[in-house]
C-alpha cells in the first residue's frame, strides 16, 4: 500500500517513514525541508516540496496509488507561534486545506493527523489524566491551529466523506534503537535531548523553567510535570490506525501518551543516572502558557486501536535518545 507521509525529514516523520517500510508500505515522503533533514531520508521516495503546492501534489497523487496521507508537517514551537502567528495559521492551517483539495480531487480517503495535548489548554485537577472528550481551550496559537485544524476535519467528513484521525500527542521522546535516527530540532526546546546537550556541553547548562508550580496531588517538587511517549510507539499507533480505517472507517481522535507524569527535576536525575554525570541545570521563571500538568490517558488508543507500547518506561526512553546524542554529537 502507497502511504503518503508528509513531513518525513522532520523527527516523528522520520521514525514513521522507517517503520512503514520495514512493514512493506510503499512510503512517499514530501518534506519541504525548512525544518526536517536530508540525511533522515532514508526510506521511501522523496519529494522536496511545499505541501501548499497544488501541482506538485497533483504530481504526487496522480504517480502513486496513495490510500493513506499521515500528516506530521508543521511548525511547532509555541513560543515563535505567539509571536509569529501568521506563519503558524498558513503552514498549519492555509496549506494543509490545499492538501485536503488534492486529496478529494484524487479520491484519497484516509487522513491521520498529528495534533497535540496543546490543543487542551490549562488542565483542572480533576481533568487529569486527560481523556480525549475533554475540553479543549488551546492557549497560544500552535494549539489552536492544530484544534482549528481538527474542527475542519470534523466538517470534512461530514460534507466530503474524510475520514480522519486525530492523534494527540503528549510529549514525544527518544530515538530509534538503532541509532540511524533521532531528535534533531534546530533550535532544541525538548526536554529530554536539552539535558543530554548539556551533559555533553553541546549547551552550557539547562533551564528549568519553573520551580513553584503547585502539582495537583501535593507530591511535586515544583517543576512542572510531563508524559512522555516513545518516538516508535507513536508511529505504531499510526500504523494500527491505518487498519482502524479501513476497518471501522470513522472519524475519532486519540491520546497517545504513557499516562504517567514526570517532573523535570525527576528527568534530570534519571538522565544522570543513565549518563553516570551531573547534568549543569539553573532555576528559572515560569514560561507563559506552560501547565503545570500535561498527563494523558490513552485507554482509547489502547482498547479500539489494540495499542501496547513497547517502551512504558522512561529510563528505556531516556536511554534511547542517549545513545542517539551521543553517536550524532559525535559526527
Ligand atoms: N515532537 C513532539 O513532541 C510533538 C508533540 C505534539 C505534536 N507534535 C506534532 O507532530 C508533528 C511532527 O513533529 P516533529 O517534532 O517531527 O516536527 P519537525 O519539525 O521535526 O518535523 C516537521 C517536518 O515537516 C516539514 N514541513 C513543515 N512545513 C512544511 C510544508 N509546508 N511543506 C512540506 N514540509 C513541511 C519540516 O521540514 C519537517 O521536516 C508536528 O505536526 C507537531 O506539531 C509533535
Amino acid at each position: 500500500m502507497d502511504v503518503l507521509v508528509v513531513g518525513g525529514c522532520g523527527y516523528i516523520g522520520s521514525h514513521a517513514c522507517k517503520i512503514l517500510s520495514e512493514k512493506g508500505y510503499n512510503v512517499i515522503n514530501l518534506d519541504n525541508l525548512s525544518r526536517g533533514h536530508r540525511e533522515f531520508a532514508q526510506w521511501g521516495t522523496l519529494y522536496e516540496g511545499d505541501l501548499g503546492n497544488s501541482d506538485l501534489l497533483d504530481q504526487i497523487f496522480s504517480r502513486h496509488k496513495i490510500e493513506v496521507v499521515m500528516h506530521f508537517a508543521a511548525l511547532a514551537y509555541v513560543g515563535e507561534s505567539v509571536t509569529k502567528p501568521d506563519i503558524y495559521y498558513q503552514n498549519n492551517v492555509q496549506k494543509p486545506l490545499v492538501l485536503l483539495d488534492a486529496m478529494r480531487k484524487h479520491k484519497v480517503e484516509y487522513f491521520i493527523f498529528s495534533s497535540t495535548c496543546a490543543t487542551y489548554g490549562e488542565l483542572t485537577p480533576e481533568s487529569i489524566p486527560v481523556r480525549e472528550d475533554c475540553a479543549q481551550n488551546p492557549v497560544n496559537p500552535y494549539g489552536r491551529s492544530k484544534y482549528f485544524f481538527e474542527q475542519i476535519l470534523l466538517d470534512y467528513e461530514k460534507a466530503y466523506g474524510l475520514k480522519s484521525l486525530f492523534f494527540r500527542y503528549f510529549n514525544a521522546a527518544g530515538a530509534d534503537p538503532s541509532g540511524a535516527i533521532g531528535e534533531w530540532h534546530e533550535p532544541e526546546t525538548h526536554l529530554i535531548p536539552l539535558i543530554f546537550q548539556a551533559t555533553l556541553g553541546v549547551v552550557p547548562e539547562l533551564t528549568v523553567f519553573g520551580s513553584d508550580y503547585v502539582i495537583p496531588g501535593g507530591n511535586g517538587d515544583g517543576t512542572a510535570v510531563r508524559d512522555y511517549i516513545h518516538i516508535n510507539d507513536l508511529v505504531q499507533a499510526h500504523i494500527l490506525g491505518i487498519d482502524y480505517l479501513r476497518r471501522i472507517n470513522k472519524t475519532e481522535a486519540f491520546n497517545l501518551g504513557n499516562g504517567k507524569g514526570f517532573s523535570v527535576l525527576e528527568m534530570i536525575q534519571t538522565g544522570e543516572r543513565i549518563t553516570g554525570m551531573k547534568v549543569p541545570y539553573k532555576l528559572g521563571p515560569r514560561r507563559a502558557g506552560d501547565p503545570p500538568v500535561l498527563v494523558g490517558a490513552a485507554e482509547k488508543a489502547r482498547n479500539l486501536l489494540g495499542w501496547k507500547p513497547e517502551f512504558p518506561h522512561i529510563e528505556r526512553i531516556m536511554e534511547t535518545a542517549w545513545n542517539w546524542e551521543k553517536k550524532f554529537r559525535k559526527k
